[in-house]
Parts: structure tokens; sequence; C-alpha cells
């Protein structure tokens, strides 16, 4: 790409042409220099410079097989990549790949970029700070953006939530999450859901119970994590209904707590206002209220991670925001920064401040570019709000539609712009059809859409569009979800 002209490789190829161009057409490069943001764009899409979804080649193509080739003889087995492309591209809500296909892009990196790719803002503000501090280690001497983007997270966090730390990813917070609560009520219990997703480290695994998937071959994982059943309404483990069911579960977490074994024990409860990996499942009224009773009626440290469902995913810019609750620490990451490593902790500060002095920290934890660039993500995050509902009410009736007409789709459900549908042998049922959504995954990905699955059961198509993305865009998406949906599901 021209980076003067902002043109697509292969337009000019000639670089004298190319040159005499810009001379015949100076204002190019005053165009380029003032392209509106992605932000300041959304309502306009005709200023991005791809244009999608465009399918050339059916992926993946050959360039993308070549490199699939290389990942599979130098990358570890381990890692698993579900759209079998590479892609050397990407701008707004597109991403293009090594192929010259165009997709749409409803995983947004895995819900990390929440204001789709490459906001410029964010762009700028990682170039402004690279030119003045790179790196120096906040164990070592302070800086600017550390200090700002703490200072805007006491801001920012739903309750009286002081100081933070800045890590390098989410997996990284939970884990100095949990060594927070522990040094603060030194209780040796931690709790989280059975369907819960906190990261891949062995603590992380530890606070799961998707065995199968997550820890298989791993060994033992950490003793001392107690899980437990979520709010999970569709598949309820006491098989009863909301709201006649008086929120039942909350009543057998208390029992939990208060048994033998755990009783004055607890030392933290770890839970996402509503699930993400684990099929964006949202908890009924009330629920998360007397959550947090039980939790302070025990000395429990409720730590809400809202790595995935943070900055605005659900409408709100914390979906703890959604039921009136004060969380004791929020864990952040991904949105945060909408592009580079980060994740936070921020607290209350008589627990954030228990653990002994230099006992926290790491070398690169809070660099000043993720930090600078953290400062913008979280304004454009703020701009977006507003457009959630407009996402939400498209995508609600959709999925509801779908749900009435497809014997496959068991429930359609999330909050704001995390909504997905759980996909099912029948009804009545309910056995679950991972492979469907795999098929219905792929089916988008050959049409030019990229969505996520998820679930308990690797049964949920999850969808997480920008928030910036416009309202003709989104129908498209959903449009060629509904034809694979359709294409898929055909006897
Ligand atoms: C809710 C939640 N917690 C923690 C993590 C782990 O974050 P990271 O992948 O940045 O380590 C994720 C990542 O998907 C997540 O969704």
């Amino acid at each position: 790409m021209c980076h003067w002209c902002l043109c697509e490789p292969g337009i000019v190829p000639n670089k004298v042409i190319h040159i005499v161009i810009h001379m015949l057409l100076p204002m190019n490069k005053n165009r380029s220099r003032n392209k509106p943001t992605v932000a300041e764009s959304d309502s306009r899409s005709g200023d991005w410079r791809l244009k999608g979804p465009r399918i050339l080649v059916e992926p993946p193509g050959p360039n993308s097989k070549a490199a699939m080739k290389r990942k599979q003889k130098f990358v570890t087995a381990g890692l698993g990549v579900s759209h079998p492309i590479a892609i050397d591209y990407a701008e707004g809500p597109f991403l293009r790949d090594v192929d010259g296909n165009v997709y749409l892009d409803f995983t947004v990196g895995l819900g990390a970029l929440n204001c789709g790719h490459r906001p410029m803002e964010v762009l700028n503000a990682w170039r402004h700070q690279i030119d003045r501090l790179d790196h120096i280690c906040a164990m070592v001497s302070m800086y600017e953006p550390y200090l700002q983007l703490a200072e805007e997270l006491s801001r920012i966090c739903p309750g009286n939530l002081r100081k933070s730390l800045i890590m390098n990813s989410g997996s990284e917070a939970i884990e100095n999450s949990v060594k927070i609560a522990r040094a603060y009520n030194k209780k040796r219990w931690l709790m989280s859901y059975i369907t819960g997703y906190h990261g891949r480290t062995y603590l992380g695994i530890s606070l799961m119970g998707r065995g199968r998937l997550y820890r298989e071959g791993f060994g033992r994982v950490l003793p001392n994590v107690k899980l437990v059943d979520f709010a999970y309404c569709y598949r309820c483990h006491l098989k009863l209904e909301y709201p006649s069911c008086g929120l039942a579960c909350t009543d057998l977490l208390e029992k939990t707590v208060e048994s033998p074994e755990l009783k004055d024990d607890v030392c933290c409860l770890i839970m996402e206002p509503v699930e993400g990996a684990g099929g964006f499942i949202n908890p009924p009224p009330g629920y998360w209220e007397r959550v947090k009773q039980i939790c302070d009626d025990n000395g429990i440290v409720l730590i809400d991670d809202e790595i995935q469902t943070g900055f605005g995913r659900t409408g709100k810019l914390f979906a703890i925001e959604h039921w009136k609750v004060e969380p004791d620490l929020v864990v952040t990451g991904k949105s945060l920064s909408m592009g580079l490593p980060i994740g936070a902790v921020t607290g209350k500060e008589e627990i954030m401040d228990a653990p002994a002095a230099a006992s926290l920290g790491g070398t690169y934890g809070g660099n000043p570019i993720c930090c600078a660039g953290a400062l913008e993500a979280i304004k454009l995050a703020k701009r977006a709000l507003p457009n959630v509902k407009m996402i939400h009410r498209v995508e609600k009736k959709r999925l509801n539609e779908w749900k009435e007409r497809y014997e496959s789709v068991g429930d359609a459900r999330g909050l704001g712009a995390m909504m997905g549908i759980e996909l099912v042998k029948t009804k009545n049922g309910k056995v679950p059809a991972p492979q469907l959504a795999r098929n219905i995954q792929l089916n988008c990905f050959r049409k030019g859409l990229y969505i996520s699955s998820g679930g308990l059961f690797g049964n949920v198509s999850r969808l997480h569009p920008p928030l910036t993305i416009t309202r003709s865009l989104l129908e498209t998406g959903l449009d060629i979800m509904e034809s694979a949906l359709e294409e898929e599901t055909r006897p």
C-alpha cells in the first residue's frame, strides 16, 4: 500500500507513473492525511478503502493455503485457527486476506476491537507515544500514559474503585486479581462458574469447567477452586423457569458458600456479568444483586471480569452496570486498548493495597504505547455507545425470527451487541449441535463473513460486530448468516 495516497497495491504498479500521478494530483496527499477516522466515518462507510464483503477466490485461496502449510510446519499444533487463511490488511469492519478476498468481521479480534480495526485516533496515539518513550518498565520508573490510564480507570469503573495495576493481557490481569484478593483476605477457596472463561494460564483453566477443550493433557490444575453452576436459564440446572424460580440458583450458591467445606474460607468469586466464551449467557434481572449480597455477607471479594464485556460491548461501558452492583475488583483487557496487548485490575483501595510492596508487576505490563492507545480507545468506546442500541434492535429482531423459523435454533439471546444463537438438534430435546455451529461458521466464512462459535458444548454462534458498524453492513452480515443457516439446516 502507498502510505502517501493510500492506493491499494497493484492499482498503480509502476513507480514512475505513481509519482507523476501524485504531482498531478497534489490533493491526494492532503486527502490521505485528513481522512476521517473510522469512528467518525462510521455512518459513511464509503470512506473505507476496503469494500466488502467480496470473495474473489474461494477461501482458502492459494496464498492462504501456502501460509497454512507454513503454520503447520513451524507453529505448534496446540494453537488452533478457526478461519484457515492468512490476513494481510484490516480496516474498520473489514479484513482482507492474502488472496485479495475481503471479509466482514463479526469477531473483531475475539472482541478486542470494539471500534473495528485500526481506528485512526488509536493509531495516532501509538505513533505519538512511540516517538517519545517506547518502554522503561513501570517497576523502574513511572510515566504519564500509565498514570493517566490508572486515573481514567478509577473514573470510569463502576463503584468506588480507586487503584489499578496494568498488565499485558486479560489472563495476566485475572492472575493478579486473584493474588490481590488472596493478599487481602487470606482465604483459601476460589469460586467461579463452570461455563465461565478467564484465560488459558494454569489459573485460567483451573477456573473453568470445560475440561475437555481447555485442560486435556495438561495434568492437575490448581486445587481449592470451587466451580458452580451459572444462571444459564436456557439449560437451568434446577429445571426451573425465570421468574417463577425466584432465583433459586442463588440460594444454592449461598448453601455452597456456607457448606462446612467452604464456610468462612472463600476468598473470591470470579465471574463475567455476561458469559462470553461460555455462549453469551446473560443472567436474569436481580441475579447479580443477590450474588453480591451473598459475597458481602460472607466476606468474599467479587471479581468482575469485564475483559470481553467491557468498553461498550453490551451497551454500557461495563456490563455489570446493567445490574445495580458495585464489584470489588474489575478486570479489563481486550477492547481496553483496541489493538495492543493489555490487561488491568482496578479495585477498592484497601484491596488493591493489600499485596506487599513490590510483590506485583512484570516487565512490559502497562507499556507506554499500549496505555497511550488505551486512553483514546476508551474515548472511542464511549462515543460508540449510542450505536449499540441500533445493533441490538436489528440483531434481536433477526435472531428471534430465526428462532421462530428454524428447528435448530434453540435460543437467541444476549445483551447489546453481544448476541448469539444456540444450535440444537431439536427444540424440545435441546441436544447440542456443535457440528452445525461449525458448518454455519465455515459457510459464512466462504461467503465473506467472520463469526465466532463457543458455548459449553461448542454449539453457540456468537456475533461481535464492531460497535461502529452501519446498519446496512450489519444487515449484510445477518443476511449472509441467514443464508448459511438456511443452507446448513436444509434436509
Ligand atoms: C472473559 C474473559 N476473561 C479472560 C480472557 C483472557 O484474556 P486474554 O486472552 O487477553 O489473556 C478472555 C479472553 O477471551 C475473556 O473473554
